[in-house]
């Protein structure tokens, strides 16, 4: 089935980064400048939610893409008891977004012994009122989603999906294709990985959380950096470079909608958005297809030394 949402560009700019730990005293004139770069490169998926740094990222993409042309924005709600509650949150999204009207809502993650119903019922209201154009999920699973199907009708799944978290091919993926969901990838770049930046023995700054994820605990990393190091080498000489070959590999993969990416510079955007004009031929060149082959190959590999402990932060809430 085809999915019902078309964004309006293949890649989104991911935006917790405006409001997280490391990024939270970002000045607004960083901010604007990392937006501008990715709307410059016809980056028009833009995805917040009130959780990043407190509704300060959804505030700041309010602000700054206000008014342009041709922007879809995404945001997430987190979990609420009932219908009312997640129409007024909603509604506190809307005004920090200051917008009429949210392209795709989703809820975030699910909460553990809870009934993701009542929320969900929240959101299909939220349409119903014209508050929302379209209802996502993101973080749950199969039998989760079969489940709040019931209550709302799911036009998106967001997750976690890259070259070195490849959980989702089994079960997630299919289903979501099967029904006419888009899947949008989440951490597309692996956190950062997948740009090849990071040494055998990396040094995170105090705050940083990709430590505790799955990916840097002591028997899974040396074959993570293995896999990249390899990654590297295959990305030489395809003229591009390997997060941009990271992001085009997700945008390959079956059922794949949309991969969002974040950034923490201007420099880091201009690199990734970069590949949202190379998207124009559905065909790559032969360089290309034969390097994305290869990533796939080193991925297979890598897979089996990655648990799959559910989402790479171990984040069960
Ligand atoms: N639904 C969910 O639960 C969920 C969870 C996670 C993320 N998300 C969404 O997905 C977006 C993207 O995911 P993510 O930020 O976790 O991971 P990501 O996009 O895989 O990685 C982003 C990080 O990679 C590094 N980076 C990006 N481009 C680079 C470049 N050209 N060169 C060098 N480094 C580069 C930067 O890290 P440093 O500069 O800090 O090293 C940046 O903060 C988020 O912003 C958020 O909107 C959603």
């Amino acid at each position: 089935m085809k999915p019902v949402i078309a964004f309006p560009s293949r890649i989104g700019l991911g935006t917790s980064q405006f409001g997280d730990a490391l990024g939270a005293s970002m000045p607004e004139r960083e901010v604007r400048a990392i937006l501008d770069a990715a709307y410059g490169r016809g980056v028009r998926h833009f995805d917040t939610a009130e959780g990043y740094g407190d509704g300060r990222s959804e505030k700041l993409v309010g602000t700054i893409l206000k008014g342009r042309a041709g922007v879809f924005v995404a945001s997430k709600i987190g979990y609420v008891e009932t219908a009312q509650r997640a129409v007024e949150a909603v509604d506190a999204s809307r005004g920090r977004l200051q917008r009429d009207v949210i392209d795709l809502m989703y809820l975030h993650w699910p909460r553990k012994g809870r009934d993701l119903r009542p929320v969900m019922e929240g959101l299909e209201r939220a349409r119903t009122l014209g508050k929302i154009r379209f209802v996502g999920v993101s973080n749950l699973d199969v039998s989760q989603m079969d489940t709040v199907s019931t209550a709302a009708r799911i036009d998106a799944l967001q997750i976690c999906y890259n070259l070195l978290w490849r959980w989702p091919e089994a079960a997630l993926i299919p289903y979501c294709i099967d029904r006419g969901i888009a899947v949008i990838s989440y951490s597309t770049l692996a956190q950062g990985l997948l740009t090849g930046k990071f040494p055998a023995h990396p040094d995170f700054r105090p705050g940083d959380q990709r430590p505790s994820t799955v990916y840097y605990e002591a028997p899974v990393y040396p074959h993570v950096h293995e896999a990249v190091t390899g990654m590297l080498q295959a990305a030489t000489g395809s003229g591009m470079k390997l997060s941009q070959l990271a992001l085009l590999w997700a945008l390959r993969q079956p059922g794949i909608a949309g991969a969002l990416v974040g950034a923490r510079s201007v420099a880091q955007v201009e690199e990734t958005a970069e590949v949202e004009g190379m998207l124009g031929s559905a065909d790559d060149s032969r360089v290309i297809a034969d390097r994305l082959r290869t990533l796939t190959e080193i991925s297979s590999v890598a897979m089996r030394f990655i648990p799959e402990t559910g989402n790479i932060f171990k984040y069960y809430p």
